[in-house]
């Protein structure tokens, strides 16, 4: 017995009960950052250019043009993207307005993030699984959970598209409706509590300030 009265078993249950609390937490603590840190580290989606107006004229149909670019310009060979740019033949340049002049989508199918290929007047298709998107990227066929995300886009120096943020989309009650960016496969507005949904499927966490809504 120690001359604090504390018995030998006592002494090694404490130890062993002190030992398991350190390599908890050696282990817990940087697995409850990893499962928050997409929570809270956000990432900056830096405005890109994709050219010039003129290189994505207006058709009669639906015929969108591909535009690459590069979503990390300090890391330029492993962060190519491509947008689909569909010119709608209307007039407005502001791109939340019904009568924008364009409409940008991802080519990322939200199914597992296949690229996507544009279908001459009938939307978009995915290689990979057999997923189908109409005209305004909304899922009709195959395994794809919601519709292509979208970018957010401006015409800056009055002839060049830039695009400025990604969202993703879905169509709720029929209307198009903007939300932070989730990876392929997850839904972006799942029933419950949003704090839950959030931990769950993790946005994509680019700053993104105040979702927008269409006008
Ligand atoms: S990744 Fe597109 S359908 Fe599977």
């Amino acid at each position: 017995m120690a001359d604090d009265g504390t018995t030998r078993g006592q002494f090694l249950s404490l130890s062993t009960v002190g030992i398991g609390a350190v390599i908890g937490g050696v282990i817990g603590v940087p697995a409850t950052a990893y499962m928050l840190a997409p929570v809270t580290d956000e990432v900056k989606f830096e405005p890109v250019l994709l050219g010039k107006v003129g290189d994505f004229p207006s058709s009669s149909g639906f015929d969108p043009k591909a535009a690459t670019y590069l979503e990390d310009t300090q890391n330029p060979g492993t962060s190519p993207g491509l947008a689909w740019v569909s010119n709608t033949g209307k007039t407005s340049e502001d791109w939340l307005d019904p009568d924008a002049m364009f409409i940008v989508f991802s080519n990322r199918c939200m199914h597992l993030g296949c690229p996507v290929q544009a279908a001459q007047g009938l939307g978009f298709s995915c290689p990979c699984h057999g997923g189908q998107y109409d005209t305004e990227g909304r899922r009709i066929a195959g395994p794809p959970i919601r519709p292509l995300d979208r970018f957010q886009w401006e015409i800056k120096n009055s002839d060049e598209l830039w695009i400025t943020q990604r969202w993703s989309v879905d169509f709720i009650d029929g209307q198009l409706t903007y939300f932070p960016v989730k990876m392929p496969g997850q839904p972006v507005a799942p029933p419950g509590p949003s704090i839950i949904a959030d931990v769950l499927y993790p946005n994509v966490t680019y700053e993104y300030g105040k979702v927008p809504r269409p006008k």
